[in-house]
């Protein structure tokens, strides 16, 4: 569905932030883009969204070159104060679809479900002000969803949210790719990532890992290069293998570690 052949982008005067990277995307998957600070996260989704051109190779969508506005890839923001540019919650759902000339006949029901979609229902007439960072975020998000864009970026959507906040926003990302919508989600939050279907992890603007999340997130000393913490599950099973305690398998979730512990046997 997106392909990336090759790119490499530097910004005017600066140093290359991305370095030929090349992957592709298929229709419903859920992946995650790590990497640490300035390591090329954003870089990339401008790339991927139109916003910066790529000095060499080439981001298609379908088969055509991505353009910003019109581009099938729609694009979540760190700051939840950067993302309402209208007056209401209305009003900002309305921009985005004016933008897509959506015909006005259509717009009132499209409203109501991309606003149903986040759990914002009679937050029509809110003003900025009157919404919590999580509901400003969820708004951008419903503005986003009304594009109906075939991949939907998150870069760092959560990370300025409070624990609640985080969590409505994660589990909407979730929904949505249960509904079958392709998720990019950019973090640097390793239990986010754990969440993923597939990682690519960013380093020096080169792609350093393209792959499932299990291997990455238990090599401990690989995410330190990469500037990332493990998950708190695999510090812990360190922890525990530093101890000696019998733990065989080479991956664990959460549960399985949980369940390993529960039926260890005492030591002797
Ligand atoms: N507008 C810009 N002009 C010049 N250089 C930039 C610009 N934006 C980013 N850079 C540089 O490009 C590199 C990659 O930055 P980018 O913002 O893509 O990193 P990131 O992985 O998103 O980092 P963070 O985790 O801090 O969000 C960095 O070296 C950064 O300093
Ligand atoms: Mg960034």
């Amino acid at each position: 569905m997106l392909n990336v052949q090759q790119v490499s982008f530097q910004y005017p005067g600066g140093m290359t932030a991305i370095r030929d990277v090349t992957f592709s995307i298929q229709p419903g998957e859920f992946t995650a883009i790590v990497g640490g600070n300035g390591s090329g996260k954003s870089t990339i989704t401008k790339l991927l969204s139109g916003l910066l051109q790529p000095d060499a190779g080439s981001v298609q969508l379908f088969g055509n070159p991505v353009k910003a506005g019109k581009s099938g890839v729609g694009l979540v923001f760190q700051n939840p104060e950067d993302q309402m540019v209208a007056s209401t919650v209305e009003d900002e759902i309305l921009f985005s679809l004016e933008n897509q000339r959506t015909a006005p006949a259509d717009m009132p029901a499209i409203v109501e479900d991309v606003l149903q979609a986040v759990r914002l229902e009679g937050f029509e007439m809110k003003e900025p002000f009157e919404l919590s960072g999580g509901q400003k975020q969820r708004a951008a998000i419903a503005s986003v969803l009304a594009m109906k864009p075939d991949l939907f970026i998150f870069d760092e959507a959560t990370s300025m949210l409070d624990p609640t906040g985080r969590e409505e926003v994660q589990a909407l990302m979730h929904q949505l790719h249960h509904q079958g919508t392709t998720v990019l989600n950019v973090t640097h939050d390793m239990e986010e990532a754990l969440h993923a279907e597939r990682l690519l992890a960013f380093q020096h603007g080169e792609l350093a890992y393209d792959g499932a999340p299990a291997p990455l997130l238990h090599n401990t000393a690989f995410l330190q290069e990469l500037e990332l913490v493990p998950p708190f599950h695999v510090r812990m099973l360190e922890a525990l293998k530093a101890e000696e305690v019998p733990l065989q398998e080479t991956y664990f979730s959460e549960e399985r570690l949980v369940d390993a512990l529960c039926h260890l046997r005492p030591r002797t």
